[in-house]
């Protein structure tokens, strides 16, 4: 097993918009325009895709952040990672300006 963790200062996040169409997927990005906190789900997406890189041990830039998506599943809503067609657990946190993640895989 490995672990990857990340934690976002959502005050970098300039320009939440760009940024969510360099990094969401089209899935995720029907979810972003939903949300009425854009910059907080945003920074969890963004931590939840670093975590992975990290899991897998992969640098940024080698995996397209699109191509980790991260969705919802089941009836309480709990958020998994799909990449390649396998789902992996990610736990998502925010408080104030910070979001974490954490990802086993
Ligand atoms: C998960 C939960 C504890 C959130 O806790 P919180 O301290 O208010 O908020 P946090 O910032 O720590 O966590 C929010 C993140 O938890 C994740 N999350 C949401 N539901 C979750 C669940 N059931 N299990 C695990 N993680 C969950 C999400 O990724 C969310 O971040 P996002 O909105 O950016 O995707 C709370 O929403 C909860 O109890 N959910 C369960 C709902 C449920 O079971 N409903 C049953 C309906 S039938």
């Amino acid at each position: 097993m490995a672990i990857g963790v990340d934690l976002v200062d959502l005050r970098r996040i300039s320009n939440p918009d760009r940024l969510a169409k360099k990094v969401l997927s089209e899935n995720e990005l029907k979810l972003y325009e939903s949300r009425d906190d854009k910059v907080n789900f945003l920074g969890g997406r963004f931590a939840a895709k670093e975590a992975f890189l990290k899991a897998l041990g992969q640098g940024l830039g080698q995996i397209p952040l699109q191509s980790i998506e991260v969705l919802y599943r089941g009836l309480n809503q709990a958020p998994y990672i799909f990449y390649q067609n396998v789902e992996y657990d990610v736990s998502i946190s925010h408080d104030g300006d910070y979001a974490i993640a954490v990802v086993c895989i």
